[in-house]
C-alpha cells in the first residue's frame, strides 16, 4: 500500500490508499472521487480521468495518451491520463490534481 494525495477540482486535498499494481484512475475511483469519470474504464479513449501528476511521472507514456492530451484545452506540462500510469512504490507520497472538466 501507497499513500497519494488527491486534490479534486476545489482545491481540496485528501489522502488516499492505494494498492500498487493497479492504476491511479483505478485508486482514485475506488476512493470515491466521482469527479474522475473515467467513461472508458481506463482504454485510452476518453480522457475523462485527466490528471496532473505532481512530478511530471512519464512512466507508461505512450503516443495515443499524447494524443489525446492534445484533445484537451487544459492541457500542461504535467497532464496525464490517470488510466495510463501503474502505481508502484515509487509513487508513495505523490500528489495528483484532478484536471478541469472539458
Ligand atoms: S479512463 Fe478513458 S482515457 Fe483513461
Amino acid at each position: 500500500m501507497i499513500t497519494l494525495n488527491i486534490v479534486d477540482r476545489q482545491g481540496v486535498s485528501t489522502p488516499i490508499s492505494a494498492n500498487t499494481g493497479v492504476s491511479l484512475m483505478e485508486a482514485i475511483r475506488d476512493n470515491g472521487f466521482d469527479q474522475l469519470l473515467a467513461l472508458c474504464g481506463g482504454c485510452c479513449s476518453c480522457a475523462t480521468c485527466h490528471v496532473y501528476v505532481e512530478n511530471g511521472d512519464q512512466s507508461g507514456f505512450s503516443e495515443d495518451e499524447d494524443d489525446l492530451l492534445d484533445s484537451s484545452s487544459h492541457r500542461q506540462a504535467n497532464s496525464r491520463l490517470s488510466c495510463q500510469i501503474t502505481l508502484t512504490d515509487g509513487h508513495e507520497g505523490l500528489t495528483v490534481k484532478i484536471a478541469p472538466e472539458e
